[in-house]
């Protein structure tokens, strides 16, 4: 018989982990909107073009990572390889300007990158972003660096640390790339082939480049900080200003550049030490021209995505536990009279928010409990063909041993009332 397995670079996520993914999930949604952001949600495909005009066509992404096809009718499609291009367009599309003179939104989903796979790093991985739409102030900068900062802490994560940097704007980045080229040209027969293809698409992202005899090269390399025109510059002053106030500790990078060319102004990444080579866990930063780019007004914008794989192995590789939604008491029955009598119970307790399970199967008692103590629950309710003549179950609290009898009248209540406290709820 044919096994069959997941495509290379995908995985599927086993109930063990989805505890952690449902975790995330929830904090970053309570997290997000304690600064306002609403959810967003669109198409997990687009129009090629759209990530075509929006990434940059001489980014890795466009040039080699896309999944694009055509559809029955011969349409250009491709899966999502980020957030931010679809939000833009969504936003654009449905007028958003007109209704909010700020948009502030966020959104998860699966992405698709035909990458190389290795240790978080998959073809399909999951994002959580945010945009921020109509905002040029250096204080939105901080904000969302701020948000991405209260939502890892609240996570429990350690040792992270935010690198920041300024890639300039339309009128200082034609600089930065001459500086570039004209310090490394002499050089460029002893780069590598990514970097010497760099050097003519792409010079910025040369600087991406880790590999160790390229940076052998980069010693001395011209400060972008220094290059920057007095907007840009007096912009990056401002967002370090804001992060101080906030107390939010940071490292100015010269060295960062992101994956994507949309990015104006400032970049930033949340940096992990404990995921290898993959070491950006968040990444995100500004980008004043995209909105425009893609047929709208000029209208600054910033924003961030992390990926989701990559925190849940933080928090792996940091033992960081989350509590496990198991079911609070398991019925019990013994013999085939007693089961339809439990199942009233089990379908009652849960109607009252009480998660129960129930094992009609034609194990004896000492095996029911076995199977109670691994789901880890607190009661088992026992039921034999005595206790309903006598409509009066057994009650056995697992974790002191003690057994009751329970009226069978008196038992829904009793078990709401417990787990309620249980859970230190009035
Ligand atoms: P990005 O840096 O390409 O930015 O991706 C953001 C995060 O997604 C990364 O820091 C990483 O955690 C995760 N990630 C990226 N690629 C993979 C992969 N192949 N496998 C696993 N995880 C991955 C963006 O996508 C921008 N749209 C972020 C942004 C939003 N900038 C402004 N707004």
């Amino acid at each position: 018989m044919t096994q069959y397995t997941v495509p290379r670079g995908t995985r599927d996520i086993l109930p063990e982990e989805t505890t952690l993914w449902q975790f995330v999930e929830q904090k970053a949604r309570e997290v997000f909107a304690l600064y306002n952001f609403r959810e967003i949600r669109t198409p997990v495909f687009e129009h090629t073009e759209l990530f075509l005009r929006g990434i940059g066509e001489n980014t890795d992404i466009i040039s080699k990572e896309m999944y694009t096809f055509q559809d029955r009718k011969g349409r250009n499609l491709t899966l999502r390889p980020e957030g931010t291009a679809a939000v833009v367009r969504a936003y654009l599309e449905s007028n958003r300007r007109n209704q909010e003179p700020l948009s502030k939104l966020w959104y998860q989903g699966p992405m698709f990158r035909y990458e190389r796979p290795q240790a978080g790093r998959y073809r399909q991985f999951h994002q959580i972003g945010c945009e921020v739409l109509g905002a040029g102030n250096a204080y939105q900068d901080t904000e969302v660096i701020a948000m991405a900062q209260h939502f890892f802490t609240a996570l429990g994560l350690k040792d992270l640390e935010v690198h920041i940097n300024s890639v300039g704007c339309k009128i200082c980045r034609p600089v930065i790339k001459e500086r570039l080229k004209s310090f490394l040209g002499d050089n460029l027969d002893n780069l590598c082939e990514d970097c010497r293809k760099r050097f003519e698409t792409n010079p910025l992202r040369i600087l991406d480049c880790k590999n160790p005899k390229c940076n052998d090269f980069f010693v001395g390399l011209p400060d972008i900080s220094s290059v920057l025109c007095a907007d840009c510059k007096s912009h990056f002053h401002d967002v370090q200003d804001y992060l101080n106030i906030l107390q939010i500790k940071f490292k100015v990078n010269p060295r960062l550049v992101r994956g994507l060319d949309y990015y104006t102004k400032t970049v930033f990444e949340v940096i992990s030490g404990q995921l290898g080579a993959q070491n950006a866990v968040c990444g995100g930063g500004r980008y004043d021209n995209l909105v425009q780019e893609l047929g709208g007004p000029a209208l600054p914008a910033v924003g961030f995505a992390f990926g989701l794989e990559r925190v849940v192995l933080i928090m792996q590789n940091q033992n960081i536990t989350v509590p496990d939604a198991r079911p609070y008491i398991l019925l019990a029955p013994l013999g085939e009279n007693a089961c339809g009598r439990a199942a009233v119970f089990a379908e009652a307790l849960r109607h009252s928010g009480v998660p129960a399970e129930i094992d009609v199967s034609a194990k004896g008692l000492g095996a029911k409990l076995k199977s109670a103590n691994k789901l880890g629950v607190a009661y088992v309710y026992i039921l034999g063909d005595d206790e309903l003549l006598e409509k009066c179950g057994q009650l056995k609290n697992m974790l002191t041993g003690a057994q009751e009898k329970v009226a069978f009248t008196d038992f829904a209540a009793r078990l709401q009332k417990n787990y309620q406290q249980d859970r230190g709820e009035k």
